[in-house]
Formats: C-alpha cells, structure tokens, sequence
C-alpha cells in the first residue's frame, strides 16, 4: 500500500509589497534583494488567518483530487503561525471546511521543513492501513512575526498557503521521506517569543524572527546536500532518476546550490521564490501546486521535495507523482 497525491492546491492572500515597496521601509534596494535571494514580491495577509489561507488552498486541491471535504478522514496542518494557541489550526480548517466525520487532525510544527514533516507523517498514517485521505497542508501569516524594521530579515518571508490530498493507493506514489532534526542551533534562527518565555514580549506584540542569515545559509546548503545523497542512496536512484526537484523557496542561491549537486539544469527546477518570497512551510506545497497546474509536472514524473528550516529541521521526500 502506497500514499498518493491525488490532488494539488494553494493561495497567495491579495496584498502584494514589492522590493521597491520595501525600500521606502528600510535600508534596502530592489538589486540587493534581488541579487541575495532571488526575492521580487512578496503577498501579506490582511485581516486573514492562517487557517483562512489553507482553506483556499484545500478546497483547490480536494476539487482536483475529486473529493468532497467529508471523504477525508485526516487533517495535518503544518505551520509556526497557527490562528490560536488552541485549537489547533488542523481543528479549525476541519471547521471551515465543514468536516463533521470525526477526522483526525492536528499541526506540525518544524518551521520551514514542516511541509515535508506534515507529508511524512500522513503518509505513514496511509501506509498503516489506518487512514484513507489526508489533507496535508503548510500555511503560514509570517508576516505577523516579522520586525518590519529589521533589514536583514523583512525582506525575506511572505504569506501563503499550500496543500495537498494524499490517498491510499496500490499505485506507487510517495516513495520515501526523510526526516532530521538538530536542536543545538536554537540560537541561529528563531522566534525570540513565546507562552513560556518571554511571554511579555509576546503580548506586547515584539515576537520577531531572528536569524543569523549567512551561517544559516551556510547550513542549509551543506545539509541539503547531504539530504539528497540520503535520498538517492535509500532509493537506489541516480540524479539524473530525477524529473523535478521542488524545493523549499528561501533564496534562489540556496536552490541553485542544491541543483548543482544534484547536476540538474534549473530548467527541471521548480522556482517560485521570486514571486511569493519565504513562505515557510507553505513553500514547498506551493511550488508544487504552480508547477502541477501549469503542466511542467505530469503524472508518472519522479520529484525531489525538500526543506530546511528553524530548529535546525530538514526533510526530503521522493514522490512519484
Ligand atoms: N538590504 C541591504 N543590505 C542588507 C540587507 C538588506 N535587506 N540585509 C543585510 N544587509 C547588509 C548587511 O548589513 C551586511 O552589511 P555589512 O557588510 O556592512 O555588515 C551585508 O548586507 C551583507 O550581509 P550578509 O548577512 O552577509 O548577507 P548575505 O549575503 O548572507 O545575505 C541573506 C543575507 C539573504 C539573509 C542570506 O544569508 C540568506 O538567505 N540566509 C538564509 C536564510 C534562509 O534560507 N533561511 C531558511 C530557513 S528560514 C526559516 O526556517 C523560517
């Protein structure tokens, strides 16, 4: 028994702020933006919830998947801006989607990696025989949790939503995932907030995300590497066994260093991070969705997710799709 995405959806809330927007915000200039991180645009949510986000961009992909919302028996929400501290967003999409079977729902949270944490886990959920159809979903409001004032880091991170619906299949579909973590670099990127610390900070509204941007790329490049070669290896796959690496859209030089390991043209690529900027864990299921619905990824085309994020967390997931 495999899991299979059936179905592929996402959404980008209205309000757009350009590079050019950002200049007249802080110290910054179109060209350095666009020359760091491949950034043009990024999409802010406005008076929307994360879970309102999700709701779009789950409708989109039960409606390709031809399910209706009470066909899915299993909700994974994976975010690090939930509407709530509880219920959890997982809870409140079942709401607004109008599930009332009783599906099982919940939220990962693994940063930028959660995507492929959320995935993961669903499908060995599948895999055991225990569920049927999942709706998998990364959705992020980072822009609540960005210091509008810090250069080094308000340039980089957007809103959006992602998802997908995975179903049980004798069809081979996700083939592996894989999963890490590394606690010890707390330091290098977080959110300098939360209920149990520094909870004054938090209702005062200052809960930013900090990070150490060069030694966090640092990072991300050589694991990445590493997360490829983990893959290949467990699959017995050559690089050149992949059609369409979709990976996590931090900075174009982040992605581009990944396809040079993988010895991929950027054409087999899938790059969005020039249009919606870091969106967290709703990046990979985004890129997915724009290339699934622009025709680049077809039925049968063998794809290499992965992520890095906060935490240090890191993932990968081979998919047959
Ligand atoms: N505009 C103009 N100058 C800037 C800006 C800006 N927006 N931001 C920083 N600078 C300046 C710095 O102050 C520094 O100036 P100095 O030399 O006078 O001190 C100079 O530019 C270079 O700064 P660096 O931080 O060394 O620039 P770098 O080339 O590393 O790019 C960036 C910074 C884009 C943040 C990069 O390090 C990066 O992308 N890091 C990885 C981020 C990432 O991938 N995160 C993934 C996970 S995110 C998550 O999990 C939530």
């Amino acid at each position: 028994m495999f899991s299979r995405i059936t179905g592929t959806g996402s959404y980008l809330p209205e309000k757009i702020l350009t590079n050019h927007d950002l200049e007249k915000m802080v110290d910054t200039t179109d060209q350095w933006i666009l020359e760091r991180t491949g950034i043009q645009k990024r999409h802010i949510a406005e008076n929307q919830t994360t879970s309102e986000l999700a709701e779009v961009a789950a409708l989109n992909a039960l409606e390709m998947a031809g399910k209706s919302a009470n066909d899915v028996d299993l909700i994974i929400f994976a975010t690090t801006t939930p509407d709530l501290i509880f219920p959890s967003s997982a809870c409140l999409l079942q709401k607004r989607l109008g599930i009332n079977n009783g599906a099982a729902a919940f939220d990962i949270q693994a940063v930028c990696t959660g995507f492929v944490y959320a995935l993961a886990t669903a499908d060995k959920f599948i895999r055991s025989g225990s569920h049927q159809c999942a709706l998998v979903i990364g959705a992020e409001t980072l822009s609540n949790i960005v210091d509008w004032s810090d250069r080094g880091t308000c340039v980089l991170f957007g809103d959006g939503a992602g998802a997908v619906v995975l179903e049980a299949s004798e069809e081979a579909g996700i083939l592996s995932t894989h999963i890490h973590a590394d606690g010890t670099f707390e330091d290098l990127l977080k959110v300098n907030a939360g209920v149990s610390s520094n909870y004054e900070r938090l209702k005062a509204g200052e809960a930013f995300i900090q990070m150490r941007g060069n030694e966090v790329f640092r990072m991300a490049v050589k694991t990445l590497g590493r997360i490829v070669d983990e893959t290949l290896a467990a699959n017995n796959l050559q690089k050149t066994d992949i059609d369409w690496l979709v990976p996590h859209q931090a900075n174009i030089r982040i992605i581009n260093a990944t396809a040079k390991k993988l010895k991929m043209s950027l054409d087999n690529v899938v790059i969005t991070v020039d249009q919606h900027g870091n969106t967290s864990g709703a990046s990979i299921p985004l890129a997915l969705d724009t290339a699934v619905r622009d025709g680049r990824i077809q039925r049968g085309d063998t794809l290499l997710l992965e992520g890095f994020g906060g935490g240090f967390t890191w993932g990968s997931a081979l998919v047959k799709f």
